[in-house]
């Protein structure tokens, strides 16, 4: 049997999972589901990723040892998967006795082959990223997250990543479809092009990592050993991966780090690398840092796990970003769930129901629509082959749309009363039949709502044995019972349903806060302790300790005009700005405000800047000073505006 393997990223256990990567594993889940319809003997793996500073801390801030931390959080992950039905084969943890065997391996092996180095290093180094930031000075925040980078030296191994530099840019020079989508392809090979530097692959400051045979206190960096959990999860014989599914912030790691890992160790590749987008969340990335997330159990305990897979799936184009909320979730629900299929299932068993004596009627279907069917699954699958679940879920629907069209025309209620046998059994064949694909081509998605229709169609057999053979017109046996009918998708009321998810939400973030010990905000976020401030509104931030007006003062606030403003690459929340503040030249300035703000909405607009501020580099930009702005929930940003006519320079104090 021809075999598929493909994995989900090893999520961190410094909280508990939300959404986000409910997203990927439910996308996962679906491709296997696909993948099987195919014929394929596929292999799902998902885990997670318990070793390093970042959960070393979170761990101490839940007063808890590292271990028992992560067992906590890890079976939240795997109860959260067993409860949404996911069809997960392997669920691998980096504390497992197994993985760290491989990982030891896999590090004599590259030492063997001259790709691994001892050498010390002092850097920046972001352990929310757990990444060093090449180029960062003392003070700097990390560019991808913005966090505080700490300085760090160590004494470390090194991998030879520079030493596979033309490897790598061939690898996605030429194979187009190891990388996806494409625009992540340009990413990885600027950032190749910029040249590749050696990265540090132990660490000597943190305990709780997977040991560094006979080299105590060395162990291993969390990439390097997170990413072997994904042969370590299964049999040698299994790898290479089929696919790895990720999300966009973890490209490099997958693209550039693990195949040369991979080259090092003398092993074969993943075949495909797909990164989807963002999940976001009240404008900004739901992330368990900044807390601004939701989780999947309300959401299925009141409308059902298949809305959920089918609002992500369907509202978010596979690649790009996009953003959850209830009003969306619902909308989708009601209108192409209940009213679109639902609708479409129930009607056309009803009229099997009274006019069939609930047998499936003799006929062999409209050819029309015999032929509509069959461009749909054909244009369906193909969407689906191209992880475009949007595209494909929109043929299906386009087809749904058809065949409502197909039964209003028809009028079957009609032509039983006039007696035209013959044309009603035809229309009945025809859209009970049409029903029958349509439950095969979104059983990936909505597995669980399919199954049911599947049942009331009067199949006895699982719906997981459905191939692609299945996908033909006509297999609908003729003479098969009908089951009684019961509504697979009742409609969904906005305002009820919003209420009982946000009451589950809170409900559920309070079992987890008790569960993880934490009684404060998330352990990442954890600040030094600050003097006690006077009560604020709900949301608003504590006032700053007190300065003098000379402290004031030494702060050089001024009008500044926006000349030009772009994005910045490879920084969704950078944008690189030009701002004349009435010096001879303008001031070049980089601000996280991409997210709230398009360029060209900020040209000519009047903004102000901390003038005196020292010039740091950001993503190999030179930064000269600070846009003010007001920081709302979530961190998003909205600058500050003057209503009087303002002359650009103008100080503020
Ligand atoms: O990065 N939108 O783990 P992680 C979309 N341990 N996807 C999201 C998301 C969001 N808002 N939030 C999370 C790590 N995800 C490493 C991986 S792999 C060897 C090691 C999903 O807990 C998405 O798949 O930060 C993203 O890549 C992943 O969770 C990051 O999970
Ligand atoms: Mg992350």
């Amino acid at each position: 049997m021809k075999k598929y393997f493909l994995t989900t990223p090893i999520y961190y256990v410094n909280a508990a999972p939300h959404i986000g990567h409910t997203y990927t594993t439910i996308a996962a889940d679906a491709i296997k589901r696909l993948k099987r319809i195919q014929g394929y003997d596929v292999t799902l793996v998902t885990g997670t990723d318990e070793h390093g500073q970042k959960i070393e801390r979170a761990a101490a801030a839940a007063n808890k040892s590292p271990q028992a931390f992560t067992d906590v959080v890890s079976a939240e992950f795997r109860k959260q998967w067993e409860d949404l039905g996911l069809q997960i084969d392997a669920f691998q943890r980096t504390t497992a006795p197994n993985h760290a065997k491989v990982v030891q391996e896999f590090f004599a092996t590259c030492l063997k082959n001259g790709y691994v180095y001892k050498n010390a290093y002092t850097g920046q180094y972001c352990v929310s990223c757990e990444l060093y930031v090449t180029d960062a000075k003392p003070g700097d925040n990390c560019p991808d997250c913005g966090r505080p980078t700490e300085t760090v030296t160590e004494e470390n191994f090194y991998f030879k990543l520079s030493a596979f530099q033309d490897q790598l840019l061939e690898l996605h020079e030429k194979n187009p479809e190891f990388l996806q989508p494409e625009s992540k392809r340009n990413e990885v090979l600027a950032f190749i092009r910029q040249g590749l530097k050696d990265i540090s692959i132990s660490r000597t400051t943190i305990k709780w990592g997977i040991p560094v045979p006979n080299e105590a206190p060395h162990v291993f960096y969390v990439w390097f050993d997170a990413l072997n959990t994904y042969r370590s999860a299964v049999d040698a014989a299994t790898w290479p991966a089929d696919l790895h599914l990720i999300g966009k912030e973890i490209v490099r790691f997958h693209a550039i780090f693990w195949p040369a890992f991979l080259w090092a160790a003398g092993l074969p590749l993943p075949k495909k690398i797909f990164a989807h987008g963002w999940l976001l969340f009240e404008n900004d990335k739901m992330s368990k840092s900044k807390g601004n997330i939701v989780r999947a159990t309300p959401i299925k305990n009141v409308i059902g796990a298949d809305a959920l897979r089918y609002f992500l799936l369907r509202e978010i184009p596979f690649g790009s970003d996009g953003s959850f909320s209830y009003d969306a979730l619902i909308g989708r629900y009601n209108s192409d769930l209940a009213n679109g299929l639902g609708n479409l299932c129930s009607r056309t068993l009803a009229l099997i129901q009274q006019n069939c004596d609930s047998r499936i009627p003799q006929s062999s279907g409209d050819p029309e629509i015999a032929a509509a069917a069959a461009l749909a699954v054909d244009s369906a699958l193909d969407s689906y082959e191209q992880l475009n679940f949007s595209k494909a879920l929109e043929t299906i629907w386009g087809f749904i749309g058809t065949l409502d069209k197909f039964i209003v025309e028809r009028a079957p209620w009609k032509l039983a009363k006039s007696g035209e046998t013959a044309k009603l059994h035809e229309t009945l064949y025809t859209a009970a039949e049409a029903v029958r694909l349509i439950t095969e081509l979104v059983s990936p998605v909505i597995p669980e709502s399919a199954a049911k229709i599947w049942a009331q169609l009067g199949f006895e057999t699982s719906l997981d044995s459905v191939r692609t053979d299945d996908l033909t017109w006509g297999k609908l046996p003729v003479g098969q019972t009908i089951q009684n009918l019961a509504g697979v998708f009742p409609r969904a009321d906005l305002k009820l349903m919003t209420e009982e998810m946000k009451q589950g939400e809170a409900a559920e973030l309070a079992r987890q806060k008790e569960l993880l010990g934490q009684t404060a905000a998330p352990a990442e976020a954890a600040a030094p302790a600050a003097p006690p401030a006077p009560a604020m509104a709900e949301g608003v931030s504590p006032i700053a300790p007190e300065i003098t007006i000379d402290d004031f003062i030494k702060v050089d606030l001024r009008v500044g005009l926006v000349k030009t403003a772009e994005k910045v690459k490879g920084a969704d929340k950078l944008l690189h700005l030009s701002i004349d503040i009435g010096e001879p030249e303008p001031r070049s300035i980089v601000a996280g405000i991409a997210l709230a703000y398009q360029p060209e909405q900020l040209v000519n607009r009047k903004v102000v800047i901390v003038a005196n501020l020292a010039p740091r580099k950001l993503r190999g930009l030179t930064s000269q000073g600070m846009i003010v702005a007001a920081s709302l929930e979530g961190g998003s940003p909205a600058l500050a505006a003057f209503i009087e006519e303002v002359p650009v320079g103008a100080r503020l104090k």
